[in-house]
């Protein structure tokens, strides 16, 4: 079962930006926070990214948009359900702030998880929350490419009513496998 909210929604080919702007809001504003300026934190140390998900298409995206910023970046080699492997991305980068967008998303799509478990599991769960634990360890930043697709409308949110639901409302859609995964760590984030 596909995501209710965006089941109709399209990947735009990599080559696309126009449709990718909300998505990636967190970092296409950046230049405007009061803490952050173009390249450098408010104590004018040297922004530098950690990115996972270099062969994904957010993460290549976010690959692009510091570029096109002048923001140093590198993208992890490790993977997420391997601790170690973390840890020694964070020791040898160094960031300043980590952005997660790796994650198991199924291919050709999400059903792939429902025969997948396990691997959806480690990843989208374990792994999340393993490098959410080393970022609050070592007092980093993470930002988290997690889902819209954990939220269906319902009498409060209709469709085409303009409410939508905010990032801390509980999720109310876990009909899929992959929804279920980003549904429970989305309950823990705010703990
Ligand atoms: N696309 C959307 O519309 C959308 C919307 C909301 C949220 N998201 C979320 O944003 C994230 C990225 O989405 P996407 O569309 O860019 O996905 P994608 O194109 O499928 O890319 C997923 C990326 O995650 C990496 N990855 C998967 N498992 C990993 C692991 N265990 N450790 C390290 N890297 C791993 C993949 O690398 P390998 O190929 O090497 O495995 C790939 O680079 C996902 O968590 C997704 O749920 C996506």
């Amino acid at each position: 079962m596909s995501c209710p909210i965006t089941r109709n929604l399209q990947k735009p080919p990599p080559s696309s930006s126009s449709s990718t702007i909300p998505l990636l809001s967190s970092l296409t504003s950046l230049s405007l926070s009061p803490h952050i300026t173009m390249g450098f934190t408010a104590s004018d140390k040297p922004l530098k990214f950690l990115i996972y998900g270099r062969t994904g298409w957010i993460g290549g995206l976010l690959g692009k948009l510091c570029d096109s910023q002048g923001i140093d970046y590198v993208y992890g080699s490790g993977r997420l359900e391997n601790r170690t492997s973390l840890e020694a991305d964070l020791d040898s980068v160094n960031p300043t702030h980590v952005f997660n967008a790796a994650g198991v998303t199924g291919r050709p799509n999400v059903d792939w998880c429902e025969s997948h478990k396990v691997e959806t599991i480690r990843t989208n769960v374990v792994g999340t929350l393993t490098l959410a634990d080393l970022c609050r360890t070592k007092g980093l930043v993470l930002i988290n490419y997690a889902t819209g697709c954990i939220f269906e409308y319902d009498s409060e949110h209709q469709l085409g009513s303009g409410v939508g639901f905010k990032e801390e409302d509980i999720p109310n859609f876990i009909g899929s496998f992959y929804s279920k995964t980003k549904a429970m760590v989305s309950d823990l984030q705010f703990h």
